[in-house]
Order: structure tokens, then C-alpha cells, then sequence
């Protein structure tokens, strides 16, 4: 009898070992499978990229933003903007608002897609909050940057050649794991970007030193986003802006602003510009200058140009 029932139990026993390695294979088997996804970029997961690249191609892609909240998780998550038009290597920023819509402070994960999942590989985030788990305080709402580039190489695949449009999709989760979560509150500051803040921050602190259309003791500054760093014609550089590798996207300015020593050592820009929130309407409103002189860079004629006619706007 006990001889039986000890052949009983070298059954039952690796049974329920089987049993529950099953059961958490199957309990972590979402957190395994974005493991496998994120390191090898199947099923449309994205890159991460600690920098741009330096080649900006004149072929753009359409980027469209989803977002999606877990039935559990009592926030509400919305993109900023539908879409943006992007060539490829070029920096982006956009921006994702997240509010917790209940009492307590609750910790999230956002998960991320991109379709078609054949152009995964080639969409790399730089800055992104869904690298961390986010804690929200109750009732916060934040509005969270996200920056990112979409490889040239799209356009030298076979396979991906073709296509125009990206959907980048978030889902955000609970978190179980609330220990190492960031604050969002880092956040909160930040409103969406404002240019036309933007334009009076830059008349009191760069336009002495800079203008949009001609050089003054700084390099002119119209068209810097997209452009080569130490590449404004006519304006005398130190060598260390000249010969940086740098393009200059929302990313390097914020960058740039915040520490421009720390950025290029040996530049001789003396001053940095501390608020982020600051610095993030000075580069909308450089962004937006930008593209105004891009699209009005066939007619310009000299005469508008001239150093002294635009020092006061
Ligand atoms: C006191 C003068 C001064 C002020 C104020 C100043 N800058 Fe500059 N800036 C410079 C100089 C000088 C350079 C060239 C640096 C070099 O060659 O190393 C420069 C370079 C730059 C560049 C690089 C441009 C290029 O063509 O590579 C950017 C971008 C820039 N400044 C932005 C700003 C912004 C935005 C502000 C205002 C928040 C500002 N600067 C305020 C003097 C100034």
C-alpha cells in the first residue's frame, strides 16, 4: 500500500512541476514575447537609437499616431497630433498627453507597434516614454515628448521601398513593477509647444546675438532645423561647431540649449537657456522659420536678406 502510493506521488509530483512551469510560461509569455520582439524587431516592434543619423534624404513617409489604454487602467492617453510628415533621418519630435483620471497614483507600461511591421527595424526612438515604467499621480495629466527618426535604409529595401505611410501604436498597461518607475511629473510643465512664445523668448534672449535672416556676432538662424551644424554661409565659425558631425533636429538643439559646452566642447556660444519648457517654444519657433525659409528660399532676393533691414522684427 505505501509502496503505491509512493509510485503515486512520482507521478502526481513532476505533473504539477509540469503544471506550473506551464502556467508561468503562459503568465509571462506577453512579457517574453516583447523580450523577443524588441531585440529582434519582429512583429513591427521599433528601434531604440541613442542619435540620429546624419544623412537627411529628401524622401518623406507620412507618420500616423493610435493609442490605446488597457481596460484596467483608468487614464486617459491621447497623441497630440494625428500625423506628421517626415523625411527620412530626419529628428521629430511629437508629443503623447497622458492623464490619470482617478485618486490614486498608478503606474503604467506602454507597449508599442508599428505597421506595416516590415518597417519596425527602420523606425528608431530616441526619446520615448515607453521605455520606463510611468508613474502618474492621481488626476495629473502630462504631455510626454517622444523623438524619433525613420532610417533611410527604408528606402534602399525591396520590401519597404514602397511605403508612405507609418502607424505608430502605443498601449499603455498597469504596471506591476512600480518599484523602479520614473516620474511623469517631469512632465507637467510642459504644454504643447507654443512658437508664437517661442518668438518673444527668442527676441530677449538670441536675437542679440542672432536674426532669422543674416548673421550678427551668431550665425543666422533661419532654416537651422534640418541644416548642417557650423554651416551658415559667410558666418566664421569656431572649428569645433565647423567640424562637428551634427544636424541640427529638434533633439541636438534642445541639446545644444541646455548645455551647448557639454554638447560641442570649444564652441564659443556663451550662453545656455535652463527651462526646458523655454527652450521647447524656441525650437517651435525656429522649426517654424525653418520651414518658412525652405519654402520661400527660390525668391528670396538679396535685398531682403540684408544684414541691418530685419535686426528689429
Ligand atoms: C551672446 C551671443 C549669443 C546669444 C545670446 C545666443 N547665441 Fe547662439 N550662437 C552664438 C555664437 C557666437 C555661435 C557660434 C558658435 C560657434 O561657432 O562655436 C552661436 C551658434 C548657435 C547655433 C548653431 C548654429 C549653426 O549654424 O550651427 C544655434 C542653433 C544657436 N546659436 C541658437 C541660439 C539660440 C536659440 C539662442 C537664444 C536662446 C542663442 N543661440 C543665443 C552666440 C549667441
Amino acid at each position: 500500500m505505501n509502496q503505491q502510493r509512493r509510485k503515486n506521488l512520482c507521478v502526481v509530483v513532476p505533473c504539477l512541476a509540469f503544471i506550473a512551469f506551464m502556467v508561468g510560461v503562459v503568465a509571462y509569455s506577453p512579457t517574453l514575447y516583447r523580450l523577443f520582439c524588441a531585440a529582434t524587431g519582429f512583429g513591427g516592434t521599433t528601434q531604440r537609437a541613442l542619435a540620429g543619423t546624419d544623412t537627411v534624404s529628401d524622401r518623406t513617409v507620412t507618420v500616423q499616431f493610435d493609442s490605446n489604454v488597457a481596460p484596467d487602467l483608468p487614464w486617459r492617453f491621447e497623441p497630440a497630433q494625428r500625423e506628421v510628415s517626415v523625411r527620412l533621418g530626419e529628428q521629430k519630435l511629437v508629443f503623447f498627453t497622458a492623464e490619470n483620471l482617478s485618486d490614486k497614483a498608478i503606474v503604467g507600461h506602454a507597449t508599442f507597434n508599428v505597421t506595416p511591421d516590415t518597417a519596425g527595424i527602420y523606425f528608431n526612438k530616441i526619446q520615448c516614454f515607453c521605455f520606463d515604467d510611468e508613474r502618474l499621480e492621481a488626476h495629473e495629466k502630462v504631455d510626454m515628448p517622444v523623438v524619433f527618426f525613420v532610417d533611410p535604409a527604408l528606402a534602399g529595401n525591396a520590401e519597404t521601398a514602397g511605403i508612405h505611410t507609418i502607424t505608430l501604436s502605443y498601449t499603455f498597461f498597469r504596471s506591476t513593477n512600480s518599484d523602479k518607475a520614473k516620474d511623469l511629473s517631469r512632465f507637467v510643465a510642459t504644454s504643447a509647444p507654443d512658437a508664437r512664445r517661442g518668438r518673444e523668448l527668442f527676441a530677449q534672449q538670441c536675437a542679440g546675438c542672432h536674426d532669422v535672416d543674416a548673421n550678427k556676432a551668431g550665425p543666422m538662424l533661419g532654416g537651422v532645423v534640418g541644416r548642417k551644424a557650423g554651416s551658415a554661409p559667410g558666418y566664421n565659425y569656431s572649428a569645433a561647431l565647423r567640424s562637428a558631425a551634427l544636424t541640427w533636429s529638434a533633439d541636438t538643439l534642445d541639446r545644444w540649449l541646455a548645455d551647448p559646452r557639454e554638447f560641442v566642447a570649444d564652441m564659443k556660444m556663451p550662453v545656455p537657456v535652463l527651462d526646458a519648457s523655454a527652450r521647447r517654444d524656441i525650437i517651435a519657433y525656429l522649426e517654424m522659420e525653418s520651414v518658412r525659409s525652405s519654402d520661400h528660399a527660390g525668391n528670396r532676393s538679396v535685398a531682403e536678406t540684408s544684414p541691418d533691414q530685419h535686426q528689429k522684427e
